[in-house]
């Protein structure tokens, strides 16, 4: 696992964008997996940057997005459909058709599930995944159980999950209860994995990622195992606690 610290968020947005960018310039219809949430943000300000300022181009690359409240229409704010349209999508060059978000209005969960686990198969699978951490260690949508879940399924989101997202809700109760999201087995089985972290909020949640016991209770633990894994976080997400020097990155 390689760890790269910098100064602050708009650093760590940086940082993942270049990682990014190198991938699509290194392979132009890559298939990228997205993350959504408050994290991703200042990577994706950065990509349409490249976008706009150096031609980074997106004709021929493929999204998958990691998961979708079940219930909000595609065009509801808090979507992560709207959030994907807002921030990247939208904004830089990539063919509508390209872009896959699981649909969270579906009256088959079921199926939607298998479908959109066999669209990433035939599509060659995810050359780079991009993921956020929650507080409580989740990835995409998979929140701490008692066992890995390895495809995309329906997810009763915990008591933590909700509260945290309340933020971008008017009230507590408007925030979805259940929603879809991919599983262990599509996120292990990209080629490269990009995690990024920022705030002291998340503290506990990376050392857990870093240095835990590899327990679904942090689904985030299993990334340990994927061999090429890389960690962007801010000072602020690392911590006071001192981690073993082998983890970090000579660059
Ligand atoms: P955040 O969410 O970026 O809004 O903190 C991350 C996550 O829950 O995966």
């Amino acid at each position: 696992m390689k760890v790269i610290c910098v100064e602050d968020e708009l650093a760590v947005g940086i940082e993942a964008a270049r990682l990014i960018s190198a991938v699509i310039r290194l392979k132009p219809d890559c298939n990228l997996g997205l993350a959504t949430g408050t994290t991703p943000i200042t990577t994706y300000n950065e990509l349409v940057r490249m976008y706009e300022e150096e031609g980074l181009d997106f004709s021929l690359v493929s999204t998958f997005n990691l998961d979708e409240y079940i219930g909000l229409d595609a065009d509801h704010p808090q979507s992560y459909a709207y959030f994907m349209a807002e921030h990247l999508l939208s904004k830089v060059n990539i063919k509508k058709e390209n872009t896959h978000i699981p649909n969270g209005k579906t009256l088959r969960v079921d199926r939607t599930c298998s479908a959109y686990d066999k669209k990433i198969e035939n599509s060659g699978g995810l050359d780079l995944q991009l993921l956020g951490i929650g507080r409580n260690g989740h990835i995409g949508f998979n929140e701490p159980g008692t066992k890995f879940v390895a495809e995309t399924h329906k997810i009763n989101l915990t008591e933590d999950t909700i509260k945290a997202n309340s933020r971008f809700f008017e009230r507590e109760e408007d925030v979805p209860r259940t929603a879809i999201t991919i599983g262990m087995r599509s996120i292990m089985n990209a080629r490269r994995i990009l995690l990024i972290a920022t705030g002291e909020s998340k503290t506990d949640a990376v050392h857990a990622l870093l240095c835990g016991e590899i327990t679904p209770q942090v689904p985030a633990s299993l990334l340990q195992l994927h061999p090429e894994m890389t960690v962007i976080v801010d000072r602020a997400a690392l911590g006071g606690t001192s981690l073993p020097n082998s983890l970090f990155s000579d660059d």
